[in-house]
Formats: C-alpha cells, sequence, structure tokens
C-alpha cells in the first residue's frame, strides 16, 4: 500500500509541476511590447496555459511599426509564442497606439478590421504599469 501511496504522490507532484511551469511560462511573458516611438498598429492577444486541467491565462499587448496589418503582429507573435509549447493564443482585438517618447504620451484608439476593437482600457492598464511616468489615454475612435 505504501507503493500505491507512493505512485499517487508521484502523480501529484508531476501535477502540480506541470501547472506550476505553465504559471512560470505565463509569468515570464512580457505584458507589454511595443515600438518605441511612433504611430502603429497594435494587437491585445490572449495567452492560455493548454496543460490539462490549468485555466490560466494572461493578456499581452503587443504593437509595431513594422506591422502592415494586425494579422502580420498577431500570426508572428502567436508562431513564436505556441512553438515554445505549453500555450495556445487567441486575438481579443485591435487598434493603435500613439507613441510620444519625447513628450512621455501614449494614446490607444480605433481598431482592427480583421479582428475588431480591442478592449482600449485594458490595454491602457497594461501600458500604464510599463510606462509609469507616462500619461496614457484611450478613446474608442479613429482608424
Ligand atoms: C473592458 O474591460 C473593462 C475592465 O475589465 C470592463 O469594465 C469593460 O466593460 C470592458 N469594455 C468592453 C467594451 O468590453
Amino acid at each position: 500500500m505504501h507503493i500505491v501511496a507512493g505512485k499517487e504522490w508521484t502523480k501529484l507532484l508531476v501535477l502540480f509541476w506541470t501547472v506550476v511551469m505553465a504559471a512560470e511560462r505565463l509569468a515570464n511573458i512580457p505584458q507589454v511590447d511595443i515600438t518605441p516611438d511612433g504611430v502603429f498598429k497594435y494587437v491585445l492577444i490572449r495567452v492560455r496555459s493548454s496543460e490539462k486541467g490549468d485555466d490560466s491565462s494572461i493578456d499581452i499587448v503587443r504593437g509595431y511599426a513594422w506591422a502592415n496589418y494586425h494579422a502580420d503582429i498577431y500570426e508572428r507573435v502567436a508562431t513564436e509564442l505556441e512553438k515554445g509549447g505549453g500555450v495556445d493564443c487567441e486575438c481579443l482585438g485591435g487598434g493603435r497606439i500613439k507613441h510620444d517618447s519625447q513628450a512621455k504620451k501614449l494614446h490607444v484608439y480605433g481598431y482592427s478590421m480583421g479582428f475588431g476593437r480591442a478592449n482600449h482600457s485594458i490595454t491602457t492598464e497594461k501600458l500604464k504599469i510599463r510606462y509609469p511616468s507616462y500619461e496614457v489615454t484611450w478613446a474608442d475612435e479613429g482608424y
């Protein structure tokens, strides 16, 4: 019976370890990564743990001046993250960010034709954490 108990314990440990590793993996993904200056498209992405029994997730902001389309950003980021294993991505919507590093201002607005409008208020909260000395604003307008 000690052997059975040991096996159960091992199973529990493995499960625990898997969940800890998945949480660790999510925690290590930067919540915000954007081009340092300019006006560019951005997407809000939900990254979920794909481990069985683990429903943790985080939402991340990615905006880049190199992207012609919102889908360019989503596809590159999702492919990269999913390649690492253990996570699935979903695009929650998009918009634009105006990043004025000189004036320390960020403005979130607009929408994505393909993905719809992201919840800019969520994006704004994340930008405020990443750029604490900035003035961050948003508006449900513009293209
Ligand atoms: C956006 O997110 C905020 C905070 O979670 C929520 O209160 C608000 O209702 C959301 N807005 C939309 C348009 O979904």
